[in-house]
Parts: structure tokens; sequence; C-alpha cells
């Protein structure tokens, strides 16, 4: 088998979706076991059946179902190794726009699916004495929500304080807990819902004159998961074509 996965459990959410499919198809090159979550199960299992993954759909939002899910790819597959949390949705609404309904949807799928399903993950990572967490983050959390509404902001910087949290508690055990903070990847809202005038209005602001291609977000997380990044934990890495420096 090639690559460093070594056959470990790789369990990736939102995987029917840009980004998760291109760190689905990562993680089966590198030779983990990947489990694909995402709700869409339509979509889902074809795209696990032509990597070679296994497609597993639930709501990761919702507990019981996370749960659930959780034990079904374990029973599987057996323990997980790799969780990248990546299921998102997206609302670019600013507060006074934003319904309660829709900051507790918000909410439940970008920050409490990592919750239910990092709370799972880890003891079995801390039994094996290795782990990799992989949260998607977003530059909307450390921008004052230049790239998205109130609700998504605030999720994605919760989802940075759920990082740090974890990686503090868990580092002693070998388990490594990092982000991703992307902004403007190669996805359907850019190349399809976007006019030319909207996209090109876009590509001014970033410096490096293009869109992040979805592959580019799939090896931060190959950085992270690598053998050699075993003393990196509670960082957020950049990925925003120079749109903003920390
Ligand atoms: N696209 C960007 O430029 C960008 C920038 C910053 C951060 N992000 C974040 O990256 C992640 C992936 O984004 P994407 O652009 O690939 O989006 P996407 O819409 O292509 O993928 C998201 C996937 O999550 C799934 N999903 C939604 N709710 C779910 C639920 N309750 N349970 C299980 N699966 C669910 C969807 O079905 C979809 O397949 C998200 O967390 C997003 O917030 C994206």
């Amino acid at each position: 088998m090639s690559g460093f996965g070594g056959g470990r459990v790789a369990l990736v959410t939102g995987a029917a979706g840009t980004m998760g499919y291109a760190t689905a198809q990562m993680l089966t090159a590198e030779g983990f076991a990947v489990a694909l979550a995402d709700i869409d199960a339509a979509r889902l299992q074809p795209m696990a059946n032509a990597i070679g993954g296994h497609a597993f759909a639930f709501d990761v939002a919702d507990p019981e179902a996370a749960e659930a899910g959780y034990r079904e790819i374990v029973k599987a597959l057996g323990p997980i190794s790799v969780l990248v949390n990546n299921a998102g949705i997206l609302s670019n609404n600013k507060a006074a726009e934003t319904t309660p309904a829709e900051w507790r949807k918000v909410m439940a799928v970008n920050l409490d699916s990592a919750f239910y399903l990092s709370r799972l993950a880890l003891p079995g990572m801390k039994t094996q004495r290795f782990g990799r967490i992989v949260n998607t983050c977003s530059l909307a959390m450390k921008s004052g929500g230049l790239t998205a509404g109130t609700a998504y902001t605030t999720s994605k910087g919760a989802m940075q304080a759920l990082t740090f949290s974890l990686a503090r508690e868990s580092a002693s055990f070998g388990v490594t807990v990092n982000g991703i903070a992307p902004a403007y990847v190669k996805t359907p809202m850019v190349t399809e819902q976007l006019t030319e005038e909207q996209r090109q209005a876009l590509l001014k602001q970033i410096p490096v004159g293009r869109f992040c291609e979805p592959e580019e977000f799939a090896h931060c997380v190959r950085f992270f998961l690598s053998p050699l990044s075993g003393f990196i934990t509670g960082e957020i890495l950049d990925l925003n074509g120079g749109l903003h420096f920390d």
C-alpha cells in the first residue's frame, strides 16, 4: 500500500461536497480506509464507489444520528485515527437578517457536529496513542465576516476555539487537533453561481489572482496528517491567497 495512511481509518464529513471529496480522494491515495459521511445519500454513494471509499449517509448535526453513524463506521471499518470535520453550510445574512432558526441550524451543522464526532473519536484515538483531527474553519472568522454572514462567521470562530481546546486536552496522548482557514475555494458557488462580473471583482481582491483549488485544501489536510506533523497542534493554517495575514 502506497502513502502514509497504512490502512488507518479516516472519516471525512461533508464528503459529497467539493472540498470534502477532494480530501477523501487524497486520503484514499495515501492509503487510508476512508469513510465518506454526508447527508446527501444519493450523491455520496457513487462518489465513494468511484474512489474505493465507504459511504455513510447521516446528519452530522443531529447528536443521535451522528453517534449512530459513527458507531456504524467503527463497526464496519475499525477505530478511527483521522477525523476531518468539514461539513458546513453557508449563510451570508448579517445579524439583523438572521433568524434564530437559521442561527441554530448554522451552529448545529458547522460547529456542533464537530463537537459530537470529536467527543466520540477522541477516546479511541487516545487508546491508540495516535489521532489527527482537522477542522475546516474559514477566513470569515478572522475578518469579521468579510466573506460570510454573522452566524457562519461565529460558527467558524467557535470552531477555532474548539480546535484549541481539543488540542490542549489531547496533546499528551499523541493526538493533534488543527484547523484550516480557507477563502474562495473553487466550488460551484464560484464556478456556477457567480456572474463573470462578480468573479472578476472577487479575483481583484485576492493577491495571488486566482481561486483556491479544492486539491490545495486537501493538501493542507495531508500536511497535518503526515507523521512528521506530530509536533504541530492547535494551529490554524491560512489558505487565502494573501487576502489576510496574521
Ligand atoms: N468554499 C469555500 O470557499 C470555503 C471557504 C471557507 C470555508 N469553507 C468551508 O469548507 C467546508 C466545505 O465547503 P464546500 O465549499 O466544499 O461546501 P459544499 O457545499 O460543496 O460541501 C458541504 C457538504 O456538507 C454536506 N452537509 C451539509 N449539512 C450536512 C449535515 N447536516 N450532515 C452531513 N453533511 C452535511 C453537504 O451535503 C455538502 O455535501 C465547509 O465547512 C465550508 O464552510 C468553504
